[in-house]
């Protein structure tokens, strides 16, 4: 099943031939796998708690230089790892001056690397170089025009904006700002609004604007010029280095051993497969687990799949009954994913445990879990993001496991996944396909679960697949959508069949625009497209009665909707 996706601009070069030469070789003595997987340049971006600053790391890899997202708190023991070649400091919800707002990190300027301070992080800048941090007259929020005043100076700050026109367009988003740049800084832009638009001093550069969002078209152009001009970075991010890399660092953790992967058959777990299996061949045993909770005819189109990309047998496991034996009454939402990473890890220790006999034990447990799956979950006493979901292949897993984990991709966007993928030889059909969660459709059976409802569910979702694909194959979309299912509501509504009063489920089809899931549009699907959709499911699926068009972004809601 190929799906249609998002175009999203060329992260890494998707160039075939040879990997990069000038690589020096990577230090295996390090923790593997823990570290920035190849040892291109890095520049490291601290998170003040902006909802951009996932972005900014993104952008910075789109450039071609790797980067990691990490928590201002962070000491220098944790960031030298990478070896970083400059900083950038995101934006934040918090005033400079406010008791309890986040501090820069002394070791930032102690280490006297190339930073970008970003909004917040101008300020921050502005702060420690004793200049003044006001709350602006007009709190300034959305497009704004800056003028570059292209000063004569010979730091590399002075070339921020080389190569761009002297006026550009760009997104505001501040309460404070800065009257006048503290002692040293140069002004390197204003606005009507800010004074301060954009500053640099050596190699400090300071922008009030965020370049990291599409409404600043020439923010990637001034990234890049950060990174290569002010940092020295060179761009040589790309899916082959990271390959290359990362098959090196798992045979090194891995040695003799043998893995055991679980394979949804989704994007993540079957790139992850890919790459394992380049770097130790037959010590690898994908193990497709079948939950019940899968998507209708999905079961037998992974295998199918999976046959004809790989060249390795995938070992099939029915366990749909215990997984919804298990779940049957349960309804809240965390507590649907720890039982199903749970199921999910007793499941293949049986299944390790009944390979053993023919080739050794299994010593790791590999997945295909991705950055944005570990920024998410991720806590809010040890990130500054705030916990949203449990994603049951990172925080849903018992701790008494038998397996050490391996996640290869756990440093990687979706977006960079499928170039890795493509660079490993994956054919469209499996690196394009639309994302599915791994609790499937439990997270979108609202309320209790239970096996009729699942079949409910189930039918309505074959029909919003087979009408939205049918859609996309004749061209009848403007925009590409990144994911579209139904979802069954724990809700039942009055109705009218015939000369009959029905009083049936509610049934919502959620289709959504995205670059990498981590913010979200609601698809404008065409009417017509819709229609056919509300008809067909209440037509064909006796037990709905009603259908809605969930027309919410991310945020505030996200893209599930448990
Ligand atoms: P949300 O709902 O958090 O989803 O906006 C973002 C993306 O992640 C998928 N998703 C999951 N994937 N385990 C997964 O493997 C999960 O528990 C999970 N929850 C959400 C979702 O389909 C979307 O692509």
């Amino acid at each position: 099943m190929s799906t249609p996706q998002t175009a999203t601009p060329p992260a890494i070069d998707q160039t075939e031939g040879t990997l990069h030469p000038s690589d020096p070789p990577v230090d295996e003595s390090a923790h593997l796998l823990d570290r920035a997987p190849t040892a291109v340049d890095a520049v490291v971006v601290l998170d003040f708690g902006s909802q951009y600053s996932q972005l900014i790391t993104r952008r910075v890899r789109e450039a071609g230089v790797y980067s990691e997202l990490l928590h201002h708190d962070v000491t220098w023991a944790d960031v030298e790892r990478l070896d970083p070649k400059g900083v950038i400091l995101s934006g934040g919800p918090a005033s400079v001056y406010e008791d309890g707002a986040p501090r820069l990190p002394a070791w930032v300027l102690e280490r006297g690397l190339p930073v970008l301070g970003i909004c917040y992080g101008m300020q921050l800048i502005a702060q420690a170089f004793g200049g003044a941090v006001d709350l602006a007259d007009h709190r300034e929020y959305g497009p704004a025009t800056i003028e570059v005043t292209h000063p004569a100076i010979d730091e590399p700050a002075g070339k921020l904006f080389a190569g761009l026109p002297d006026r550009l367009p760009v997104w505001m988003s501040h309460g404070d700002h800065l009257p006048a740049p503290p002692e040293g800084f140069t002004v390197l832009a204003r606005s009507a609004n800010s004074p301060v638009a954009a500053m640099g001093r050596g190699q400090i550069v300071c922008l009030q604007f965020h370049p990291e969002v599409s409404h600043t078209p020439q923010g990637a152009a001034i990234i890049r010029n950060f990174l290569v001009d002010v940092c020295g970075c060179e761009t040589n991010w790309r899916a082959e280095s990271f390959i290359e890399a990362t098959v090196r660092d798992i045979r090194a953790r891995v040695g003799g051993d043998r893995v055991l992967l679980g394979l949804s058959g989704g994007v993540d777990s079957s790139v992850a497969a890919a790459l394992i299996h380049r770097a130790i061949g037959d010590q690898l045993t994908p193990v497709f687990v079948d939950n019940g909770l899968l998507r209708a005819g999905e079961a037998d189109l992974v295998r199918e799949v999976f046959a004809g990309a790989f060249e390795m047998p995938l070992v099939y496991v029915d366990a749909s009954d215990t997984f919804l034996d298990r779940l049957s009454g349960v309804s809240d939402p965390e507590q649907k994913r720890r039982v199903i990473g749970e199921v999910f890890v007793r499941q293949f220790e049986a299944e390790a445990r009944r390979q053993e006999a023919e080739g050794g034990p299994f010593r790791f447990l590999a997945q295909g879990t991705l950055y944005p799956d570990v920024i998410e979950s991720t806590t809010a006493d040890t990130g500054a993001a705030v916990k949203i979901k449990t994603h049951h292949n990172v925080g849903g897993l018992p701790e008494d496991m038998d397996f050490e984990l391996l996640e290869p991709l756990k440093f990687l966007f979706k977006d960079e996944v499928r170039r890795v993928g493509r660079a490993l030889g994956l054919p469209g059909a499996v690196v394009e396909r639309q994302p599915f969660p791994g609790p499937g459709l439990a997270v979108r059976l609202l309320g209790e679960m239970n096996r009729t409802d699942l079949e409910l569910l189930r039918a309505a979702d074959r029909v919003v697949r087979e009408e939205i694909e049918a859609a996309a194959a004749s061209g009848d979309l403007e925009q590409p959508v990144w994911q579209f299912f139904a979802v069954l509501l724990p809700v039942n509504s009055t109705g009218v069949t015939g000369d009959y009063r029905t009083y049936a489920r509610v049934c919502a089809i959620r289709a959504i625009t995205s670059e990498d899931a981590m913010t979200a549009d609601w698809a404008r699907l065409p009417y017509d497209l819709l229609a056919r959709m509300s008809n067909r499911i209440t037509n064909e699926v006796t037990g709905i009665g009603r259908v809605v068009y969930d027309i919410t972004s991310k945020p505030p809601a996200t893209i599930e909707w448990e």
